[in-house]
């Protein structure tokens, strides 16, 4: 029986093997582990990557969020609008600066955070706004940022899932005041362990968090903040660096794999295809179709070679970890809705075509 695995990055790591082996030589035989000129020139790649000035690289995804609020001084008494649908390190980082997170509703559609809610729960203590990228589709970054500046809110892109789209022709990471990225090996650009980048056009901004990075310092022993050990690995940025060179291939053939996928869903009935809204690009980090009885369907497709899964089966105001924000059931229903009903399918570049008609035969038959 054809087997489909989720994820399958061996061919990605056929094509950069050579680069890679050459770049980690090097920093093996020089034994240079920490920063130094590969760290520097991946940041530099990526900034201008995202048509931004700036890249100050991090130890994950994670860290680049915390960073970038930190840099922005959030701290006790702030509050922070994000989205409850998302992965829960979005509002992490707002836990950790002892901000409080806001959480708002979604979109139907784009499953990405609702304008409107977000300019419903302003309020005086509002210092950010985190809209993430889901999925790889851009926000509604225009709305958003003009809510934002029309109130003195920064934007902070929770960019994790979307490494190379574009919002109105402009790449994410780069609309808003600061772009946070994730190099986790799952990411659409993927380290070979944790890894992350904070972009930004402020240089203010981009100074600060280097110096929030590497334990507040400016010069060797020179500490003008108390911060982080938070640093982009030098193997890292290497790996990275040989990846980045094939990213925008690598995001065509998502979006190539995507429209098959579309082609033979659509119409099915009981599936519902993701949608591309207009003026946007999606990178399809995650292909995720929405099914009435997805948890039957996501252990049948188990039980059938498909490996699928659930980004993400609890929306963060109904996680037990913010049961102290005191929020219920039904107070945001499209998070919850499409947290009942959404249903990730294999997805990677080199994914063949015999495989996507194996899974969506598989999805066919079930539902
Ligand atoms: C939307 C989102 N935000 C933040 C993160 C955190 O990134 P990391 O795992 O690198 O800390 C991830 C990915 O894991 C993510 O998908």
């Amino acid at each position: 029986m054809m087997q489909v695995n989720f994820l399958d990055f061996s061919e990605q790591y056929t094509t950069i093997k050579d680069e890679v082996d050459i770049g980690l030589k090097r920093v093996f035989e020089t034994g240079s582990f920490i920063m130094g000129p590969d760290v520097k020139d991946f940041e530099n790649s990526f900034a201008q990557y995202c048509e931004c000035r700036n890249g100050v690289g991090v130890n994950s995804g994670t860290d680049a969020l915390y960073l970038a609020l930190a840099a922005l001084d959030v701290g006790v008494g702030d509050e922070i609008i994000l989205p409850s649908f998302t992965f829960i390190a979005t509002a992490l980082c707002v836990s950790y600066t002892g901000a409080t997170p806001v959480f708002v509703d979604v979109e139907q559609e784009t499953y990405n955070i609702d304008s409107e809610s977000f300019k419903k729960a302003i309020t005086p203590k509002t210092k950010a706004v985190i809209p993430v990228h889901i999925y790889g589709q851009a926000a509604n970054m225009k709305e958003i940022c003009e809510i934002a500046k029309e109130h003195n809110i920064k934007v902070v892109e929770d960019a994790c899932q979307a490494h190379g789209a574009r919002y109105e022709g402009q790449r994410i990471g780069s609309l808003g005041d600061i772009g946070c990225f994730s190099f986790y090996p799952t990411k659409s650009l993927g380290a070979f362990g944790d890894g992350g980048i904070v972009v930004t056009d402020d240089e203010e901004i981009a100074e600060k968090i280097q110096m929030l990075r590497d334990y507040g310092r400016k010069g060797r022993y020179d500490h003008k903040v108390k911060g982080y050990n938070s640093r982009l690995d030098t193997v890292q940025a290497v790996v990275l660096a040989a990846k980045l060179k094939y990213l925008d291939e690598w995001n065509q053939m998502r979006a190539d794999n995507a429209a098959y996928y579309n082609e033979l869903l659509a119409g099915i009935k009981g599936v519902k295809i993701p949608l591309i809204k207009d003026n946007r690009t999606h990178v399809f980090q995650t292909y995720a179709v929405r099914l009435k009885e997805r948890d039957r369907i996501c252990d049948q497709m188990k039980d059938k070679g498909v490996g699928v899964l659930i980004h993400y089966p609890i929306p963060l105001h109904l996680q037990e970890a913010y049961k102290d924000a005191g929020y219920k059931k039904g107070d945001f229903p499209v998070s919850e809705q499409i947290a009942n009903e959404t249903l990730s399918l294999p997805m990677y570049p080199h994914i063949t075509k015999d495989k996507i008609e194996f899974v969506c035969d598989a999805l066919k038959s079930l539902v």
